[in-house]
């Protein structure tokens, strides 16, 4: 594990919980990985337009330079994915989903042709395969219900474009108790994610 890519995708900033576990896990990469740690805001992307979609699949015409300035933003973040060993990907639930913004990024990396391929048995991802480390934060309990919407959507996506090693932290039902219980959920995923990135001592 060297290179780790850190994708935030909450609106609350400082007061994120799946901001501030995703620094977490970060941090016991860093301090005792020595991963180098490269941080995505999904947050300022445009929505994909039929615009956007023309200029990802133009090979032939000139682009003009909108199309030239959303194929190089989608060429960054696709290089950003490509170079990571390892992601952290922090995912709020909020209307039961993924932020749009979120949804955004994940429109601007599945690029047909350059992230994955259809073929006459269906679609191939081109990715190499990586590790995700999914931190998920809800108010309310989804996964423990089999109600839960975004790990099925994010495990779809990311084995679309060819990345099968998903993993889930869950810091769920933030909200119930009128939070009482929030600091005790966000201690219960930070040790989830010791164990999981195999990091005993903890200095972060
Ligand atoms: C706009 C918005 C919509 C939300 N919708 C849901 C929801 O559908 N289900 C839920 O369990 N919690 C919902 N919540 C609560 C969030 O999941 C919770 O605040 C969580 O901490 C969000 O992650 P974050 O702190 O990293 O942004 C919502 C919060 C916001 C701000």
């Amino acid at each position: 594990m060297k290179n780790v890519l850190q994708i935030n995708s909450s609106i609350l900033g400082e007061h994120s919980v799946s901001k501030s576990l995703s620094d977490y896990a970060a941090d016991l990469l860093s301090q005792h990985r020595g991963a180098k740690i490269t941080i995505r805001e999904t947050g300022g992307l445009p929505h994909l337009t039929g615009e956007t979609l023309a200029a990802f699949s133009n090979t032939s015409e000139a682009l003009d330079a909108e199309g030239k300035a959303l194929v190089e933003t989608s060429n960054e973040l696709i290089d950003e994915v490509k170079a990571a060993d390892t992601i952290i990907l922090g995912v709020p639930t909020y209307n039961f989903f993924i932020p749009s913004q979120l949804k955004s990024y994940l429109d601007f990396i599945a690029r047909a042709g350059v992230t994955f391929k259809y073929t006459e048995t269906g679609p191939v991802g081109l990715l190499d395969d990586k590790t995700v480390y999914v931190i998920n934060a809800s108010g309310g309990v989804y996964h423990a219900t089999g109600e839960d919407l975004v790990g099925p959507y994010i495990e779809k996506i990311m084995g679309f474009i060819g990345i099968q090693d998903v993993h889930f932290v869950r810091a769920e039902g933030l909200a119930l108790d009128q939070g009482a219980n929030k600091e005790s959920i966000i201690t219960q995923a930070k040790n989830r994610l010791k164990e999981m990135l195999a990091v005993d001592e903890v200095t972060a």
